[in-house]
């Protein structure tokens, strides 16, 4: 039987299905939460912003919580480690409209972990438990929490984690599969996701890592028991990929995606980013972006040499709808480190 879920139930709420997008700092921004959305996945969230911030009105953390009607059902990340922040900063994510709230327990970047935030909260479990109730208490949405495997190969306790989370009432927690000393470096190790799975009493496991198509999917969900999966990079030039997952478990053929249909889509996030963004930074947008929609693609670094010299909207528009597809041509040999930032 396929592990494909539609609808999903999660606590209270009902989502479409058990395939979610990733929380991506840097990356999952109103355009792309916008072009995501569009092919309806099960979740989809913001960037993750700091409790502190939230807390202190600033507009920029706000302005990063932006969404419109057409992206529910959305989720809001929050990191901090403040167990008398996490309360109210919910309440900020529920009032805001969002459907689920999520605490960040993975950020491996150093200024985070530095106060005990992101990863630094795996090395204390029961602090993450402490913040959760206070989120729970504080909010009627569904309280989700995101984790690793542990801080390194000596602190293996996302097992642990699972069971002080759901004392505490969260619904689902995602593990990724990777320590935080890992990084994004080498592949996820899916037994501890599947560790999760075994002592999880009601609370929903998501598995996350490595997740890039259908036969990955299926593989996520064969070898952890999983509840739904969590694609990250995977989605970034290809938002569409929710139906070729869905396709896949569900038997249906493959849907082959043209260049020219990659240009199409390519341009319709230029156009959300329009819409969004003042011109003098579409531009700069326009050159991370494009390189996630070309990136196996022999070919790239001349298309990204050229949209790098555009300064105004209107050349990258031609240069999108202008580009000779002879000169990018599908293939495995573009590098996806040259193209993606981390958290
Ligand atoms: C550029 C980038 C930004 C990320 N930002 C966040 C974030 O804000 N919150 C979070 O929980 N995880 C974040 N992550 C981690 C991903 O959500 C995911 O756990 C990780 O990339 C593994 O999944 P993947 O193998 O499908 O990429 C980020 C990852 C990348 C590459």
């Amino acid at each position: 039987m396929s592990a494909f879920k539609s609808p999903f139930k999660m606590g209270s709420i009902e989502l479409p299905n058990n395939i979610f997008y990733a929380p991506l700092a840097g990356c999952s921004d109103y355009p792309y939460r916008k072009m995501t959305s569009k092919y309806q996945p099960g979740l989809i969230c913001c960037e993750m912003v700091k409790m502190d911030a939230l807390m202190r009105n600033d507009p920029n953390t706000f302005h990063m919580l932006d969404y419109d009607k057409t992206m529910h059902p959305i989720s809001g990340q929050l990191c901090g480690s403040k167990p008398a922040m996490a309360g109210p900063a919910a309440r900020i994510i529920e009032e805001l409209g969002f459907d689920t709230v999520d605490l960040n327990c993975g950020c491996p970047v150093d200024k985070v972990t530095k106060d005990g935030s992101g990863s630094g909260m795996l090395k204390n479990p029961q602090l993450i438990g402490e913040v959760i109730s206070n989120m729970v208490a504080a909010v009627k949405i569904p309280v989700t929490v995101k984790i690793r495997a542990g801080w390194d190969e000596t602190q293996l306790n996302a097992p642990l984690i699972t069971r002080i989370a759901e004392e505490a009432g969260a619904v689902a927690i995602c593990i990724h599969g990777r320590t935080r000393k890992q990084g994004y470096k080498g592949p996820a190790n899916w037994d501890y996701i599947k560790e999760c799975k075994d002592v999880a009493r009601t609370i929903k496991i998501i598995g996350n890592g490595d997740v890039i198509d259908g036969p990955s999917a299926e593989r996520m969900f064969q070898h952890t028991n999983c509840d739904a999966v969590l694609v990250a990079r995977g989605t970034m030039g290809q938002p569409w990929i929710v139906e070729d997952i869905i396709r896949y478990l569900c038997g249906g053929p493959e849907i082959a995606r043209t260049f020219e249909e990659r240009r199409q889509v390519f341009y319709e996030h230029f156009l959300h980013t329009v819409d969004y963004h003042h011109s003098r930074r579409v531009a700069i947008e326009m050159r991370r972006v494009g390189c996630w929609y070309f990136k196996k693609a022999a070919g790239t670094r001349a298309f990204r040499e050229a949209i790098s010299r555009a300064d105004d909207p209107e050349f990258v528009r031609e240069l999108i709808l202008n580009f000779p597809a002879g000169d990018i041509q599908d293939s495995d040999s573009g590098s996806e480190e040259e193209c993606c930032g981390e958290e």
